[in-house]
């Protein structure tokens, strides 16, 4: 596993993180986050909209993981701020949260409140480092020049080989200002493998079988290219984070990079769908927190009733 600096900060990241999104707390899921942390993975990315801090809090628990969080955009005013945080380093049963991110922009609420308020966490020893994620180039220099004292290690993107819109756009400059690029959906939710990609997907399939790696590994491993890029892919079992793992540690050539490069077949970002609604969805986040919520819960519950049996 190769490792890369957290923003300006003395930190080392696995290249390859692992994204929590839609887990539930099922035991092969508490597996895979511990199996990929013993091959060295030590960033674990989740946020309070997936209900799951608890499981995830339960499966780092005695590592050395980097736990990186996120707070919804509907907590942005500054008491919600500090309120979210606090409940999230409850669930996750840790003394302070590694990373902290601010979830979407949010263009109802002052961004100078939230910067505020997010300095005062770190400030209290709550927060480590503070991130932001889906922020364009604009939003991030706004978000920023909005803080008095800390700078912002990170910005969480979605990047992959099919949608490379956010690198193209931050890339330079997060690399000049030692931003760390976190790129999110880097198998590109899975659409990577599927048929409507044939063009992108012959490509990867043309370099794995050379390469004697799979397609997820080719596809990842293009992303890592970008130096101060590390990805988050979510993998629900042990062999999908083995795999993944496994997509550090070595390089693709020049020409293998080209050939990616040159194929156009891209999707449209999800903040190109999500962006444009925020200012209404916010207030309604809410509830998709409470049903993820319910939906960990089930298996948590079912998993400490097994484990009080046991005693
Ligand atoms: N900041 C944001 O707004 C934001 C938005 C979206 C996602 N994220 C973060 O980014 C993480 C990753 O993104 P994502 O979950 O959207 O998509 P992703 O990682 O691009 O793709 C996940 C899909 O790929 C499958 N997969 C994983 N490893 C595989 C392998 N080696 N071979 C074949 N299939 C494999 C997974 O299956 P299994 O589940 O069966 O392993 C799942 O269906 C999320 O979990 C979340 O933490 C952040």
């Amino acid at each position: 596993m190769k490792f890369k600096y957290l923003g300006k900060t003395k930190i080392r990241l696995s290249e390859i993180g692992l994204g929590t999104w839609k887990m539930e707390g099922r035991e092969e899921e508490i597996s895979s986050i511990r199996h990929s942390i013993s091959l060295g993975v030590n960033l674990v990315d989740t946020a309070e909209m997936y209900g799951n801090e608890e499981a995830v809090g339960m499966a780092i628990r005695d590592s050395d993981a980097y736990i990186a969080t996120k707070v919804s955009p509907n907590h942005f005013r500054r008491d919600l701020i500090i309120k979210s945080c606090k409940e999230s380093i409850k669930r996750l049963g840790v003394d302070s949260i590694d990373l902290y991110q601010l979830h979407w922009p949010n263009p109802n609420i002052d961004i100078k409140e939230t910067m505020s308020a997010m300095e005062s966490l770190v400030d209290d020893g709550l927060v480590g480092n503070i991130g932001v994620s889906n922020f364009s180039l604009d939003e991030l220099i706004e978000a920023q020049g909005a803080m008095k004292k800390y700078e912002i290690a990170s910005n969480q993107i979605e990047g992959s080989v099919l949608v490379r819109d956010h690198i193209d756009e931050l890339g330079s400059y997060c690399k000049k200002n030692k931003i760390t690029l976190i790129a999110y959906s880097p198998l590109a939710r899975g659409m990577i493998y599927s048929n409507s990609h044939a063009k992108m997907n012959a490509i990867l399939d043309e370099i794995a079988k050379r390469r004697n790696k799979s397609i997820s590994q080719i596809a990842l491993n293009w992303l890592l290219s970008v130096d101060n890029l590390i990805a988050i892919p979510k993998a629900s079992n042990v062999r999908h984070a083995i795999e993944n793992a496994n997509a550090s540690g070595w390089n693709l050539n020049a020409k293998e990079i080209s050939m990616i490069n040159r194929t156009d077949d891209f999707i449209r970002p999800l903040s190109a769908q999500i962006k444009p609604v925020i200012r209404f969805a916010a207030p309604f986040m809410g509830a998709y927190t409470k049903i993820n919520k319910i939906k960990s819960g089930r298996h948590l519950k079912s998993k400490t009733a097994r484990s009080s049996k046991k005693k």
